[in-house]
């Protein structure tokens, strides 16, 4: 199922979800996945059979709320300089809303913008995160206080990646 996002302010702007088993996704640009230790683990062999690029590169940062920080952040821009990546690149945010909020945060950062897509893991980021444009990191002063609104190119959500998420995680915490 594909479901358009078509937003008022700008065309540019208009992406789709893609709700099926992730398809082949050819790029001709570099890519950088970002993602995490435990979802790389589980998942991360299948993504990067399903991806081709230019250049395709990795970057792992540690799992959990607790690093969704500047500081994180700018591990990943460091590393996007490391790759050479251009304005042309693009970032895939690979993982649960955490990934997903600080992999937007930071396309929206390098080099004034470059574009992203989501490719979300858990329920929460699959049914809400991934999609709207929501992106940040968190400081002492509270969660999501330091953002941006930046919209992913696509998302696409593969129900399967849930089989792996521990029952906690499969109903959001809220079990
Ligand atoms: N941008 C938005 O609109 C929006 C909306 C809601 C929440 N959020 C943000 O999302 C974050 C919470 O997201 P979350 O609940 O996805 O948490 P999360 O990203 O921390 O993921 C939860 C845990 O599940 C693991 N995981 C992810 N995918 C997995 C998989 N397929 N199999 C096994 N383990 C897996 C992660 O590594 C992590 O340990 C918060 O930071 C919140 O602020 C953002």
């Amino acid at each position: 199922m594909i479901v358009p996002i078509a937003l008022a302010q700008s065309k540019e702007l208009t992406y789709s979800i893609h709700i099926d088993s992730l398809p082949t996704l050819t790029f001709d640009t570099s890519v950088v996945v970002v993602t995490n230790p435990t979802v790389a683990g589980y998942h991360l062999d299948t993504l990067m059979s399903k991806l081709s690029a230019t250049a395709l590169h990795v970057v792992s940062v540690p799992d959990g709320e607790g690093y969704k920080t500047l500081e994180t952040v700018e591990q990943i821009l460091n590393e996007c300089f490391e790759y050479k990546l251009d304005r042309k690149s693009l970032l895939i945010a690979f993982g649960g809303g955490v990934i997903g909020d600080m992999t937007g945060f930071t396309a929206s950062l390098y080099q004034r913008g470059i574009d992203f897509i989501q490719i979300p893991t858990t329920l929460l980021s699959q049914v809400d995160a991934s999609v709207g444009g929501k992106t940040g990191v968190n400081n002492r002063y509270g969660k999501n206080l330091i953002g941006a609104f930046y919209q992913p190119k696509a998302v696409y959500i593969d129900p399967t990646f849930l089989e792996t998420l521990p029952p906690r995680e499969f109903c959001s915490r809220d079990c």
